[in-house]
């Protein structure tokens, strides 16, 4: 009886040295909020500019090289790893965690009931403080992300296929949840 309740209270502690005050996750709420604002000011940036030089034949391979050294980049100036990832993949190289697919999950879930989604700060496995926030689908991701032959040309398809032949990133409408941004925090 006595080990059982010692055990209880050494596992209240853990507990409570695990989870953050209110105060704590509005912080990290709002460092989240800019540091993926930031990220996706830059991707968009230059992807627009791409798209703008030569349309989505040079716009496709253009992130394919690129969209990971920036995310790269930006993880080192703000000292956070930031990570977007999906459900439904173009790159391999974004493969979401267990946990993150719980997370793409849980907020495909409160979307279909019409709930509000906000993103989501916890303590994650490795003890460390971990944002999640919803990526949604606007029109102008539909050039690459939308249905074939409606949004996505036929040229453009054959160019996202011959970079990457799992490619399960298509076919979306405006609105639609195309995954997270999750960034770990050091
Ligand atoms: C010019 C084509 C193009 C446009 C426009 C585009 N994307 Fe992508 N997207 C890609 C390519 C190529 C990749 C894979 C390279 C990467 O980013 O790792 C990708 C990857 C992603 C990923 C990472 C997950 C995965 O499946 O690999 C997310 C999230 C994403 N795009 C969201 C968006 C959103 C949101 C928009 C609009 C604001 C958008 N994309 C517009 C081409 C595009």
């Amino acid at each position: 009886m006595k080990n059982l309740l010692i055990a209880m209270v050494f596992m209240a502690l853990v507990a409570c040295g695990n989870s953050l005050t209110n105060k704590e996750k509005q912080e990290y709420a709002t460092k989240g909020n800019e540091i993926s604002q930031a990220t996706f000011k830059v991707l968009s940036e230059k992807l627009t500019e791409q798209m703008k030089l030569g349309g989505p034949t040079q716009a496709i391979p253009f992130c394919n090289v690129e969209a990971l050294p920036l995310t790269q980049q930006l993880s080192e100036k703000f000292n956070v790893t930031i990570k977007r990832t999906s459900d439904k993949l173009r790159n391999q190289q974004n493969k979401p965690s267990e946990r993150e697919l719980e997370m793409i999950n849980n907020f495909h879930k409160l979307i279909s009931e019409k709930q509000e989604i906000k993103p989501v700060v916890e303590v994650d496995n490795n003890n460390k403080q971990h944002y999640y926030a919803p990526i949604i689908l606007k029109a102008n991701c539909l050039a690459c992300h939308g249905k074939v032959d409606e949004f996505v040309s036929v040229k453009t398809d054959s160019i996202i296929n011959s970079l990457y032949p799992n490619d399960k990133a298509i076919g979306y409408n405006e609105g639609d949840l195309r995954g997270i941004w999750s960034i770990t925090f050091e």
